[in-house]
């Protein structure tokens, strides 16, 4: 059952967010955030052989900020790299059930948070 503007998965991953945390090894750290609101979110990755074997977040933020992030990490584990780049914000408001309008930049914080962690990824392997 839907309550005001938010599907029940947004509500389900707001209030059970699937791996929060930090990852102390990890291949890439991305953090963004979004001047408007003031929300920000930081993105663990650890990466072998290629593949992103483990995903945690950890995010200050609103509650579509906090559902996009913890989505994001299950979309993108078991991914490789190329795959997970090609993961947009609408994807991961599509994976919630949709956000309300004035929401969408929070999944794009998502997105940029992710593709910042990538980023560092590869720098960090010199491949940037
Ligand atoms: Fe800014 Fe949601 S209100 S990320």
């Amino acid at each position: 059952m839907a309550q005001g503007p938010y599907s029940d998965k947004v509500m389900d991953h707001f209030m059970h967010p699937r791996n929060m945390g930090e990852i102390e090894d990890a291949s890439g750290v991305g953090e963004v955030g979004n001047p408007a609101c003031g929300d920000v979110m930081r993105l663990y990755l650890k990466i072998e052989d290629g593949k992103i074997v483990d995903a945690k977040f950890k995010t200050f933020g609103c509650g579509a900020a906090i559902a996009s992030s913890s989505m994001t990490t299950e979309l993108i584990k078991g991914k490789s790299i190329d795959e997970a780049l090609k993961l947009s914000n609408e994807a991961v408001s599509e994976a919630l059930g949709g956000l309300p309008p004035a929401k969408q930049h929070c999944s794009v914080l998502a997105e940029d948070a992710l593709r910042a962690a990538l980023e560092d990824y590869k720098k960090k392997q010199g491949t940037a």
